[in-house]
């Protein structure tokens, strides 16, 4: 099958760039699990691939599900999927590279009537960032039969729960088991992704092989002090929920700084109904710290619970930390990261080989299938979840010739 070099990327760049239209927001692009927008992103998505000659279905969670058939009628399936929820205020890319690759990649096929020898499934998976619920991999956990039905109780912030979301927008909780795929029909799990970090922008190269993807651990922290005026409670008397959570904010850099692989962060912080004349009486902030082994990470945040607890005594607040998530760190597939190599090598390119410390729908089928990622070199310093998120024609260009070739060498392995 030969797919004319160069005309691709733009085509993937253009396709970003309108799905991006569709945001929860009239500036900048979020697009939020169900709101809306990510409503509208969907139709547009089942549109294009219906036309691209996949059959089309979205599912109880609302993922967007395109089939494109193989040859012959009992053959097995290679899914290749990515998100296209988004953060708040995103870039075009993270989530939607993966998709729009495997889009045009299919429309290729399509174009020269070429079929595999494998069906290829191609899932825009509804929702990966956990923004709306705090629960992420909603689309991608429901596919690869680990969704948590505890979450459905989960609510948003306006008090809504998960459950309620789903079937208000005409999907069904109740499908939700029979989402999951049979893991003896799945051939192997492929994603592009933008790199989200520096380090292929640094070393001048257009792709790179993902080796394995950190496990993320997620805790939403609460701080009770005592509320009072800013203008007659003595320093030596306050219980100020915003310092104690100050303290805990740069405890968790220094705990985390200088380690390799490891990283933490608290995103989000909050001071609920505070004012300019009163002393904080609670706080709430988010915790998420990484590292590329579990044992490093968990160290962390053993480190992080126990200072969290001298705070509290020494500063005569409560504070209650919860644990959203915990997933394993989750190595790629060798035999897939060969694949990726070998086409990147037929592209005449070196082949750089690197650990994510983004989390990715990929984690959720490492124990099903072999699975395997494509990094693509992000520009703008490696910038992502910001607006400032950039990237190529010429670089979606080789990432999805590089796919188009896997799929080409992809031998079946049962
Ligand atoms: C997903 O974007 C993550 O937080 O790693
Ligand atoms: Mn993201
Ligand atoms: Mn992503």
């Amino acid at each position: 099958m030969t797919a004319s070099l160069g005309t691709l990327g733009p085509r993937i760049i253009d396709l970003a760039q309108r799905l991006a239209a569709f945001s929860d927001t009239r500036d900048g692009l979020s697009c939020t699990y169900l709101m809306p927008a990510h409503r509208a992103a969907a139709s547009q998505l089942a549109e294009w691939m219906a036309a691209a000659g996949m059959t089309v279905e979205i599912d109880g969670v609302a993922n967007v599900v395109g089939r494109y058939p193989a040859a012959q009628p009992d053959a097995r399936t290679v899914m290749i999927g990515s998100h296209y929820d988004t953060v708040i205020n995103a870039g075009n890319f993270d989530g939607r590279l993966g998709i729009l690759t495997g889009l045009v990649a299919i429309e290729a096929l399509n174009a020269a009537h070429r079929r595999l020898p494998f069906n290829i499934e191609l899932v825009a998976f509804s929702e990966e960032e956990g923004v709306r619920f705090s629960a992420p991999y909603i689309g991608s956990s429901a596919v690869a039969g680990r969704f948590d039905f505890r979450l459905l109780e989960r609510r948003d912030a306006s008090g809504i729960s998960l459950g309620e979301v789903i079937s208000k927008s005409g999907h069904n909780p109740d499908e939700i088991p029979a989402i999951a795929r049979d893991p003896r029909q799945l051939a192997g799990y492929l994603e592009v992704h933008i790199e989200q970090g520096p380090v292929l922008l640094g070393e001048g190269l257009p792709v790179g092989v993902v080796t394995a993807i950190a496990g993320a651990a997620r805790y939403s922290v609460t701080v009770t002090g005592e509320a009072g005026h800013a203008g007659t409670v003595p320093m030596g008397l306050r219980h100020d929920a915003a310092a104690a959570a100050a303290e805990i904010v740069l405890f968790v850099e220094r705990r985390c700084s200088g380690i390799p692989t490891l990283v933490g962060t608290v995103g989000r912080l909050q001071v609920p109904g505070g004012a300019m004349n009163v002393i904080p009486g609670r706080c709430e902030l988010s915790l998420d710290i990484r590292a590329g082994d579990d044992g490093t990470r968990d160290a962390a945040i053993a480190d992080v619970l126990a200072e969290i607890d001298l705070i509290a005594k020494r500063r005569g607040v409560r504070i209650e930390a919860k644990e959203m998530q915990r997933a394993p760190a989750v190595a790629c597939s060798g035999r897939v990261q060969s694949l990726f190599a070998d086409a990147i090598g037929r592209a005449g390119l070196p082949v750089r080989a690197l650990p994510s410390g983004a989390g990715h729908d990929a984690v959720q089928f490492g124990h099903l299938t072999d699975m395997g990622m494509l990094f693509v070199r992000c520009g703008n310093g490696g910038i992502s979840h910001s607006p400032l998120e950039t990237m190529t024609a010429a670089d979606a260009d080789v990432a999805v010739h590089v796919l188009l070739d896997v799929l080409e060498h992809f031998q079946e392995t049962r």
